[in-house]
């Protein structure tokens, strides 16, 4: 069997896979079976002129392979190009897009330097799969090192329309370099249209047949893979003697008789101010939700050294205030806003224990809490999931209440019928949904695409 090598800006650290969850565990489970290497940044910052090589670990059967970034690397690659370019324009966010030359120059040159690194570990047959926005190129500059294995790209988050990707500096070159690819992957039907379209519209190319694409002189496969996540796993996190005392305490310490979660990055795509208002029009329209609910909302920091996440945290810290101070009485307090990461137990815990799943981005790839908080339900007596139409998971989960995560109204309308809703719906829904995530779990995704790219070698540079 080929070796599987892994090449993304985050390595998972190995020994605590579990505890990271979902596409952790996905990759751990096929580079163990693989003898595998995963490769990427392990997260330090060095100063510059330092170019330290690479660390290698052997973790059993897999083999860790990172390096640092220089802060010049750190500036324009990760957060310059990566997080203030691609980050916000692919979240259809042209508003926060900071364009600045260097940085694209960082975001080539982080991409050629771990092309080189990564060549001098490559064995003639192996597979290679890169994922996500921070290494598009990384099959190109391979290309031009001479790998002729099989490359294929799974990218996480959205692919926008044509017209917005337009937008984004250098998007035909980056366009020209997914070409590199044997198998490109998104998420949703939306981004794989999206994609298709801005190439024949734009570049000249053309579909030959399903899901291949010809462009730039290069044809490859171009299809939607929607990640999923391990259902029993995550079952049974909530199922813990743990997650039952955890969910006696939230019902013993709140008068509350309902609760509402949310868990999300503290990230400007997640819509949180607008969750809020949304909570605050519920406790407006629908009276008798005051003392009767509350409201959940963990959200841990993230690239706290990019603008638009210092601002999304102020405009939060002050909505949940307000809202706790208006409606707030010595025995409620309406909001509960947390701004720390928790232990995934802790989090399974509180989805079962919460009527209402609250995932309302205004744009996300797939959204992986969404099916998480469909997997911590109890079949007999399930919450309700309120998500918003603009996540990827909302093509699959047809069956949670979907919303217009911009529109306050209909988002308070939704959660007032989630938290009234009769069991009978409620177990229909949940049936339609937990088939669903069933079916599209992360085993599925990570044996469709790996099946896909295995097959798609045969016309690897025309
Ligand atoms: C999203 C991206 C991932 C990224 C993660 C955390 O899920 O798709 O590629 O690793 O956010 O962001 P960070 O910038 O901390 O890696």
């Amino acid at each position: 069997m080929s070796r599987l090598i892994v090449a993304s800006n985050r390595v998972a650290d190995l020994d605590k896979a579990v505890q990271s969850g979902g596409l952790a565990v996905a990759l751990a489970d096929a580079l163990h079976e693989r003898r595998g290497v995963w490769f990427g940044w392990d997260g330090k910052v060095v100063s510059d002129g330092l170019q330290p090589g690479l660390n290698l670990t052997q973790h059993g059967p897999v083999r860790l392979a990172t390096l640092p970034l220089t802060q010049r690397d750190y500036d324009e690659y990760y957060l310059g190009f990566s997080n203030n370019v691609l980050w916000p324009c692919f979240h259809y966010r042209l508003d926060l897009g900071r364009i600045d030359p260097k940085s694209i120059d960082g975001y080539r040159r982080v991409n050629q330097h771990f092309a080189q690194s990564l060549a001098a570990l490559l064995e003639p047959d192996d597979l290679i799969w890169v994922h996500d926005y921070h290494l598009i190129p990384l099959a190109a500059e391979l290309r031009a090192l001479g790998v002729k294995q099989r490359i294929g790209f799974f990218l996480h988050i959205p692919f926008p329309p044509p017209d917005i990707f337009l937008a984004v500096p250098e998007q035909e070159w980056l366009a020209r370099t997914l070409f590199s690819y044997d198998v490109i992957g998104f998420q949703t039907s939306v981004d794989t249209n999206n994609f298709r379209r801005y190439i024949i519209e734009h570049v000249g190319g053309e579909e030959i047949s399903e899901g291949r694409v010809r462009a730039f002189g290069r044809t490859t496969t171009v299809k939607a893979f929607p990640i999923g996540i391990d259902v029993e796993a995550f079952y049974n996190m909530a199922h813990t003697e743990t997650a039952e005392e955890q969910i006696m305490r939230l019902h013993r310490r709140s008068m509350a008789s309902s609760h509402i979660v949310g868990v999300d990055r503290l990230d400007y795509t997640k819509g949180l101010p607008d969750r809020l208002k949304a909570f605050r029009r519920l406790l407006e329209l629908y009276p008798e939700n005051r003392k009767a609910v509350t409201m959940m909302q963990i959200a841990p920091p993230t690239r706290e050294d990019v603008a638009a996440y210092s601002d999304i945290r102020e405009e939060l810290e002050g909505l949940s205030g307000a809202i706790n101070g208006e409606f707030g009485d010595f025995d409620w307090t309406p909001v509960r806003y947390i701004h720390r990461a928790m232990q995934r137990e802790t989090l399974a815990a509180l989805f079962r224990g919460s009527q209402v799943g609250l995932v309302t981005p205004l744009r996300d790839g797939m959204n992986l809490v969404a099916k998480e908080y469909v997997a911590a339900q109890d079949a007999d007596n399930p919450g309700v999931l309120v998500l918003s139409r603009f996540a990827g998971a909302a093509e699959e989960l047809a069956e949670a209440i979907l919303v217009n995560p911009y529109d306050n109204d209909e988002v308070a309308l939704a959660l007032q019928k989630a938290l009234t809703m009769r069991l009978k719906e409620r177990r229909e829904r949940y049936e339609a949904l937990i088939t669903r995530v069933r079916e599209h779990d992360v085993k599925n995704w990570q044996e469709t695409f790996l099946t896909e790219l295995r097959s798609a070698g045969a016309e690897i540079i025309e």
